[in-house]
């Protein structure tokens, strides 16, 4: 059960790393008043693989962080996380409203021509029990072939968009789809819509690629009610090298001169 929005000075919004811009980037068109703190994770990035318990770790001690700060509603814009912590946050902060990050199944499944769908994820997120019962739940009889793909996040996080070496390893985790022949792909990680020029071409021109960012933005803006007096702002935290983060999203979002500061959760303000 998702609980009633909680007026709140701000949207606490949270990844890995990079991946969650692809949704902060849906918000941020939809909501352009409002508040958005964004927490990249980049100090234990790929979350893809880890431990189920060191991921609820992490988004415990972020979920933590950001209600502190003022969050009235926290979007995990990240599949993994989603995978492995959401329902132990919804049960540890049950007045809390969460927005989580899941591949869109059922989508998947209105869109297919021949049944035959292919879902590409994190290693952590393809081997979710979670995931499993989303498909048992809505799959209607149609086959989906996951694909953990390991390697992807790495590159993309290091800024690597287009290298010959990303390319090869997307080809490869593309193989087992091509090889049943999905009509349907859905990219199961926020990171992956920032190379889906290069999963079309592995995948080929005839297959439907699916994301689910705007469905997320669009969820937490129905969920989304401000403080009274809340003024925009956008700031941008990691765990990482704020300055390597912030080139990071001029570079390759655009956004000039963002506000960037070191995370620890030993140091988060209250
Ligand atoms: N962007 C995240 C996801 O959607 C996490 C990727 C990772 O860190 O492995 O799954």
């Amino acid at each position: 059960m998702q609980s009633a929005a909680i007026p709140g000075r701000e949207i606490g919004v949270f990844d890995s790393g990079v991946g969650g811009f692809t949704v902060l980037r849906e918000l941020r068109e939809l909501l352009p008043q409002a508040r958005l703190r964004y927490l990249a994770d980049t100090a234990y990035a790929p979350y893809g693989n880890l431990s189920p318990e060191a991921i609820r770790a992490r988004s415990f001690a972020i979920t933590a962080h950001l209600l502190a700060r003022g969050a009235g509603l926290v979007v995990i814009a990240c599949n993994t996380a989603t995978a492995h912590a959401i329902e132990a946050l919804r049960a540890h902060w049950p007045g809390v409203p969460f927005v989580g990050t899941e591949p869109g199944i059922k989508p998947a499944v209105a869109a297919t021509r021949n049944g035959r769908i292919g879902l590409l994820a994190t290693p952590a997120t393809a081997a979710s029990p979670r995931l499993r019962a989303l498909i048992e739940r809505h799959a209607q009889g149609r086959e989906v072939v996951v694909q953990g793909c390991p390697g992807i996040v790495d590159h993309i996080e290091a800024g690597d968009l287009d290298s010959q070496a990303l390319r090869e390893l997307v080809e490869r985790h593309c193989t087992p789809l091509r090889a049943v022949g999905v009509d349907t792909a859905l990219l199961g990680c926020t990171h992956y819509p920032l190379i889906e020029r290069l999963w079309q071409a592995a995948l080929g021109p005839h297959v439907k690629l699916l994301r689910i960012e705007t469905a997320v933005a669009r969820r937490a803006v129905d969920l989304w009610v401000p403080a009274p007096g809340s003024q925009p702002a956008l700031q941008i935290e990691t765990s990482g090298d704020p300055r390597a983060l912030g080139d990071w999203v001029e570079r390759v979002l655009g956004w000039r001169g963002p506000d960037v500061h070191a995370w620890q959760p030993e140091n988060a303000a209250p």
